[in-house]
């Protein structure tokens, strides 16, 4: 059995801030942004806006995009860190938004490594025959935990969500071929909120030490490419569609220099949305709809807080 896209939807907020738009206290400017990051704008959540309504946004056009009843679903995973409320899950609003009354609805916590987690969890769920119809989430509100007086990560991320839909197919080449998540927790440190339910009482403020978590990043993107490539007999050419984490182009740039890839297989959006962690790869991979759907080897890279990582390879 295995499990295969057949829907992909995303939801924005409404509002877009460009770079120039930023606060004048925080001494930044649209060119040094541009420069070290790639970011140009990035959407942000107002009003009721909120993880479960973007998640469930997206949720429903990725059903609409398959033509397929939310009645079928049995799965959801959300991949988020910023959850509309302590409990119940975001999966759980997003199941009740969609009048789901079956199955099981839960999230995961891999910060930008989010999406790749949960679709690791939906393709094993479906290969144990455990489930049938999944819905694949990423969606986050960073907006609502950055602190906007330091420039050093306010600039960096946005809001969003993206939704895949899979469903359980036998006897097919198609679909999820391969995926591995890792952590590694000595690194948590490097980025972090300033507090949680626990420790402070409340979600805290998003802290990072940039340039190790660039380093990491590069290394880890690499290291997990070449573990898929060599897992399933492949090389750099055989990949059709690369879906990295949308975090720095800066970052993209170098895996593209040291994977030797063509750089017009390999999706870059982070100059429209920044960094809006688990809703990355699924609006990363919704910006290359055409390419992704149209058939081919897609390889996902994430990585984010924990530190997380890993790996993706979709066939169609
Ligand atoms: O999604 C999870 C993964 N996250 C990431 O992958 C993020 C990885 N890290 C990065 O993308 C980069 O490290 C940053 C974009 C966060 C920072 O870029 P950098 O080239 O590593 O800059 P830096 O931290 O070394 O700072 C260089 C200078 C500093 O000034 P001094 O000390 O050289 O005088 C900073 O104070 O740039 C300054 N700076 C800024 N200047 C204007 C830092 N942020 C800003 C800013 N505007 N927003």
């Amino acid at each position: 059995m295995k499990a295969v896209p057949i829907g992909l939807g995303v939801a924005l907020p409404k509002k877009c801030l460009q770079n120039a738009d930023l606060p004048h206290e925080l001494n930044t400017s649209d060119e040094w942004i541009i420069q070290r990051t790639g970011i140009r704008q990035r959407y942000l959540a107002e009003g009721e806006e909120t993880t479960a309504s973007l998640a469930t946004e997206a949720a429903r056009k990725a059903l609409a995009d398959a033509r397929v009843s939310p009645q079928d679903v049995d799965l959801i995973i959300v991949g988020t860190v910023t959850g509309d409320y302590t409990f119940p899950s975001t999966a759980s609003m997003v199941q009740k938004n969609l009048g789901v009354t079956r199955g099981v609805a839960f999230d995961v916590s891999a910060a930008c490594s989010g999406f790749v987690f949960a679709l690791d969890i939906a393709d094993f769920y479906i290969r144990q025959q455990r489930a049938n119809t999944a819905l694949v989430i990423g969606a986050e509100t960073f907006s609502r935990i950055l602190d906007w007086t330091d420039r050093t990560t306010s600039i960096l991320f946005g809001d969003g969500a993206g939704a895949l839909l899979l469903r359980a197919q036998d006897e097919t080449n198609r679909g999820v071929d391969f995926c591995r998540i890792y952590s590694d927790g000595r690194f948590s440190e490097y980025l972090m909120t300033t507090g949680g339910i626990s420790t402070t009482g409340n979600a805290g403020f998003v802290v990072m030490s940039g340039r190790e978590v660039f380093r990491f990043a590069i290394e880890k993107f690499c290291e997990a490419l070449n573990e898929l490539l060599a897992a399933n007999d492949m090389k750099i050419n055989d990949v059709d569609l690369l879906v990295p984490h949308q975090a720095n182009i800066r970052i993209i740039h170098k895996l593209i220099e040291i994977s030797g890839i063509d750089e017009k297989k390999v999706v870059i959006n982070v100059d429209k949305y920044a960094n809006t962690s688990a809703a990355s790869i699924p609006l990363a991979l919704n910006d290359a709809r055409e390419a992704f759907f149209s058939g081919g080897n897609t390889v996902l890279l994430s990585m984010g807080a924990g530190f997380t990582w890993g790996s993706a390879l979709i066939r169609l």
